[in-house]
């Protein structure tokens, strides 16, 4: 993906005037000497809240966890590796949480989740829903599939490839307590083409029940 096209999904999203900019992983495909550039393209987010973010499986793949956070932290952009983050807005506050990919197992995460709160995580893989629920999270943020990247699920619910590998592929679910959106992203994996999942930059607002 282009880093000028990065920076327009920036501009846009900046423009949407949001209190808070949290980004699911993936910020690259196999390429890590691309980790300057794409973070550099990110760097332009702002938010009064903050810009938080979690690692997907390419950060993993492409080994450069570690690397990529020291750089967006370098641009004020916060990267949550099974940590957590307060935002406090007014006397209220939103327990942020983020993992690496996925929830490597409960243990790890137990102690993020602060009862009386909300409790938001960034969880690169929907798949973790059910266990995200079990923990005790209120919202799961999730990417990864790209809503199927190649769709066909205007034709029929069903026909899209990441259905192969995860049912929450793109959109609002709701179980129990617990609720996930999985965002289609703006980026592309493999081939530079997407069907019937157009890129996405989601705007979310929390309200009070
Ligand atoms: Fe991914």
């Amino acid at each position: 993906m282009p880093a000028d096209e990065i920076r327009r999904c920036v501009n846009i999203t900046n423009q949407l005037k949001p209190d808070l900019v949290v980004m699911t992983g993936d910020y690259l495909l196999w390429d890590p000497a691309a980790q300057g550039d794409v973070v550099q393209a990110l760097a332009g987010l702002r938010a009064p809240y903050g810009v938080f973010g979690s690692l997907g499986n390419h950060e993993s793949i492409t080994d450069t966890e570690e690397s990529i956070t020291r750089l967006f932290a370098a641009q004020g952009i916060h990267i949550l590796r099974q940590e957590r983050a307060a935002i406090r807005l007014g006397g209220d506050s939103i327990n942020l949480i983020g993992v690496d990919d996925s929830i490597p197992d409960d243990k790890a995460v137990e102690g993020l989740v602060t009862p009386g709160t909300v409790n938001i995580v960034l969880n690169h893989n929907p798949n973790d829903f059910d266990q995200a629920v079990g923990l005790g999270f209120d919202l799961m943020l999730a990417g990864h599939t790209h809503g199927g990247q190649l769709s066909l699920e205007f034709l029929h619910r069903g026909l899209s490839l990441a259905r192969l590998e995860t049912p929450y592929v793109s959109g609002w679910y709701e179980k129990s307590r617990g609720q996930l959106y999985v965002n289609r992203g703006i980026g592309t994996t493999i081939l530079p083409i997407r069907l019937g999942a157009r890129p996405e930059i989601t705007i979310l607002e929390l309200s009070r029940t």
